[in-house]
């Protein structure tokens, strides 16, 4: 059910990856306290039925779906914020990708390496490089860049994904710098293991992968996706005013230990 009086009331928000776990927990809960949600993905039908169940509870979905590799498709996803409610107030650059397959360096190709750094550096790039026109026109806005634990350390991900997550954390604290006295709020999260379609592909055949990823995290077990959407709500409203540059763990301790 929509809260009129939710803490992102009154706010458009724009989340990619939003067709599944982490993006689409976000969806829903920004929905249900009070935001304007645009929806991005590659995948339309399941955004559409994820924008249809988003309204029958009551709250307000767009869809506008892509790939955050193609500028031109992020701008279209912020160009639908704009004309279909007026603004953007809030964006959850959210969409990842681990590639194909878990192996060392060496049994790598360019192909992997390439498509891991478009989706996660380029794109979250894309995002930044749309949103920030429209948020400093609008004198203030907040961008949440999902991270990982990966951006701090060898976690046993695939190197071009650990070397992605890493320049995820870089650009958003050196946008953060650029952007903090002009009113717009740019953090990340230190997303631990979450149990999504991202975990198990990287599982399937393989459950002692998905124990390895809990093993560091203090609390031995994986979040669930609405666990993390949770923070990042928090990061995008006015309650985190003084939140900037910020890498926000939410990792069952991993970061920690
Ligand atoms: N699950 C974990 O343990 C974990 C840990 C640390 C960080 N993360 C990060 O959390 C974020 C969300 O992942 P998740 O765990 O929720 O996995 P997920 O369920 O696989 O979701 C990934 C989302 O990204 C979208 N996506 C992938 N490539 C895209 C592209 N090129 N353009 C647009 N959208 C794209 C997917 O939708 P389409 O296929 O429809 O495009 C999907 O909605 C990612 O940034 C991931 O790196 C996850």
């Amino acid at each position: 059910m929509t809260d009129r009086n939710g803490v992102l009331a009154g706010k458009v928000v724009m989340i990619t990856g939003a067709s599944s776990g982490i993006g689409e927990a976000a969806a829903r809960l920004f929905a249900a306290e009070g935001a304007a949600v645009v929806l991005m993905a590659r995948r339309e039908k399941t955004l559409d039925q994820l924008a249809e169940e988003i309204a029958a509870a009551g709250g307000r979905a767009a869809v506008s779906a892509g790939d955050v590799a193609d500028a031109g498709d992020v701008r279209r996803a912020v160009a639908t914020a704009t004309e279909r409610f007026g603004a953007l107030d809030g964006a959850f650059n959210n969409a990842g990708y681990a590639g194909d397959k878990i192996a060392p360096l060496h049994e790598l190709d360019e192909a992997h390496f390439d498509r891991v750094m478009d989706v996660n550096v380029r794109g979250t790039w894309n995002c930044l490089r749309a949103q920030i026109p429209v948020m400093l026109a609008a004198g203030g806005g907040a961008v949440v860049n999902t991270a990982s634990t990966a951006a701090m350390g060898a976690t046993g991900a695939p190197v071009p994904y650990v070397a992605a997550k890493h320049a995820v954390l870089g650009l958003t604290r050196a946008a953060a710098a650029e952007y903090a006295e002009r009113g717009i709020r740019i953090d990340t999260l230190l997303v631990g293991t979450t149990r999504t379609e991202m975990i198990a592909q990287a599982a399937e055949g393989r459950p002692e992968l998905a124990e390895h990823f809990v093993a560091r995290q203090m609390q031995k077990r994986m979040a669930e996706p609405a666990e993390i959407a949770e923070a990042a709500l928090w990061l995008l409203s006015d309650r985190a005013s003084f939140a900037t540059g910020a890498a926000l763990a939410v990792d069952g301790g991993h970061t920690a230990n």
